[in-house]
């Protein structure tokens, strides 16, 4: 039987040739703690089919049921479609809510609209019973806000578009060089003067152009809140990265005296309006150690630890750690007598021991550090935990030194990459990563024994967004490679060489509908179309395979 169903589930059964309708009639009912599996089912889907989809008894003739059961495994459900109605058991909530998404898209592209569009008595499914688990606990997308904000709506319409996906992980990066994000209230500089630029170098830094214009923007405390609710409540994790001691070019411009004011004049520093590393970095003082506590107290009420929801990484929090320039610490006295003074090697050593204090810091907290591979170099806490970025490797050793990890490699899954070859990808970043490549992709680095497999706890793809200045330019670069992360996420698919990408192919004929009907701005197939193209803005293509990793 082909439900056209991504990410593929583990079992799909048909039962006869039967279809059950759901109608006017049909009522929900959600044993206790799936109700809010229930409130979705009735607010996206009973408004996109227009049905009222009333709470119910349990043993109504025509019924969608919600159970928890036990006999499942975490996140795992059972969805049975048979002439009663529907039955969704979930292993825990989480579980309720991905069948719930199985749901959605066995009734068509038009559950996935906000209103229906033609009027339908109702929407006929076949007889079915799928069983389905996932693969991985950790399931994700990183979105950079930073290069280039997106707001609120934007991103809760991200977290609904990762849900569609049984994507469960939102990493949020939300500060970088070129802006800072979030509201601290006892740092009103950093978003008064650190959430926006003057002007945006448009297309890669060798680009002569630039847009003449001011960007910026950042998310209240409130905001916040809201956004980290809107993502409990379809079982999304959301994970912030505040970036030190490199990428902080925002928060220097803000608060000059978090930079090495011995070597640079960081008064004058404003947010930084191009791409690439920027040289200006924290000082390595106890100021700025002080300082970033203070944000970090601020972030731990508004990012709380879920461990009911989350087990397996609750209460992580992504400190950045990658690509820090030594040059300033190099140069400066200040950061030299620190050196001596901490009895450290070098400059190295001084970024490690900015990480460890935060290590540290987070652990005293019952809270988790998570960050860049960079952050292995300088040994970390148990607890700790690493996204590899610059290949398998920085996963690999991680996981053999007990860390866990999630695999993020440049190689396969950053999604800023270009798509395809050609002239008419708008503003070709390195190499070619299709949807068939992001699809072969295997997150288990196979120099790992079982036991040291047990410490990857996922994948994720990384956006950033340096070249996509709004959100139709993220949903092009996102989707559909989005789509065939998911699968490797959550599929137990077959070893990437046997891997069935005609039948991906197949079911995304289904699936474009769906992306369709949800308004995302995908790359077809046949390319991009007149208005996603960028001609004349140079992006940085790169010839030939990526590396092997
Ligand atoms: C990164 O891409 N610098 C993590």
């Amino acid at each position: 039987m082909d439900t056209g169903l991504i990410p593929a589930p583990l079992v799909v059964e048909g039962v006869g040739s039967g279809r059950f309708a759901l109608d006017a009639d049909t009522v929900l009912w959600a044993a206790p703690g799936t109700d809010g599996t229930g409130r979705w089912l009735c607010s996206t889907l009973g408004a996109a089919l227009g049905l009222p989809l009333r709470p119910g008894p349990q043993d109504a003739p025509r019924a969608v049921r919600l159970f928890l059961d036990g006999a499942l495994g975490p996140e795992a459900y059972r969805l049975d479609v048979g002439d009663g109605g529907v039955e969704i058991r979930g292993g825990d909530a989480a579980g309720v809510f991905w069948g719930a998404q199985t749901l959605r898209q066995l009734l068509g592209p038009d559950a996935f609209r906000r209103a229906p569009v033609r009027p339908r008595e109702a929407y006929e499914i076949e007889h079915v019973i799928i069983e389905d688990a996932p693969r991985f606990r950790w399931r994700g997308l990183m979105l950079d806000v930073s290069r280039h904000f997106m707001p609120k709506e934007g991103v809760l319409r991200y977290l609904d578009l990762l849900a569609a996906h049984k994507l469960n992980v939102f990493h949020f990066h939300l500060t970088d060089d070129q802006g800072w994000r979030v509201q601290i209230e006892r740092y009103p500089k950093l978003t008064e003067t650190g959430s926006w630029r003057a002007r945006t170098k448009f297309g890669h830094r060798a680009s002569p152009l630039w847009e003449e214009k001011p960007h910026g923007g950042f998310y209240t405390q409130d905001d916040i809140r809201e956004i980290v609710a809107y993502a409990a409540e379809r079982h999304i994790a959301v994970v912030p990265e505040i970036d030190i001691p490199g990428h902080s070019q925002a928060a220097i411009a803000a608060y000059p005296e978090l930079g090495n004011t011995d070597v640079v004049d960081t008064a004058s520093l404003t947010v930084w309006d191009n791409w690439g590393v920027s040289e200006n970095v924290l000082a390595p003082t106890d100021d700025t150690l002080r300082f970033y506590e203070g944000v970090f107290e601020e972030l731990l009420e508004l990012f709380p630890a879920d461990p009911g929801r989350f087990p397996e990484f609750s209460g992580f929090f992504h400190i950045g750690g990658d690509e820090c320039p030594k040059g300033q610490w190099r140069k400066s006295a200040a950061a030299q007598a620190r050196i001596r003074e901490l009895g450290l090697a070098d400059e190295d050593e001084l970024q490690s021991w900015f990480i460890r204090h935060f290590d540290t810091w987070l652990s005293a907290r019952g809270r988790r550090l998570i960050g860049w591979d960079e952050i292995l170099e300088g040994g970390l806490a148990p607890g700790a935990a690493v996204s590899s970025w610059r290949g398998y490797q920085g996963g690999v050793t991680a996981a053999r030194a007990g860390h866990d990890v999630v695999m993020c490699p440049e190689q396969h899954v950053y999604l800023d990459y270009r798509q395809a070859a050609g002239e008419d990808e708008p503003v070709p970043i390195a190499y070619v990563r299709t949807l068939e490549d992001v699809y072969r992709f295997e997150p288990v680095p196979p120099q790992l024994t079982e036991a040291e497999a047990r410490h990857v706890l996922g994948t994720q793809a990384n956006v950033w967004t340096e070249v996509m200045e709004d959100p139709a330019r993220v949903d092009y670069q996102a989707f559909p490679r989005l789509a065939a992360l998911a699968e490797v996420a959550w599929s137990r698919l077959p070893a990437p060489g046997e891997r069935d990408f005609a039948g991906f192919e197949r079911r995304m004929d289904a699936h474009y509908g769906r992306l369709d009907a949800l308004g995302v701005a995908y790359r077809a197939p046949t390319g991009p179309r007149p208005w996603q193209r960028r001609p004349g803005v140079l992006g940085r293509p790169v010839e030939g395979a990526p590396p092997k990793v």
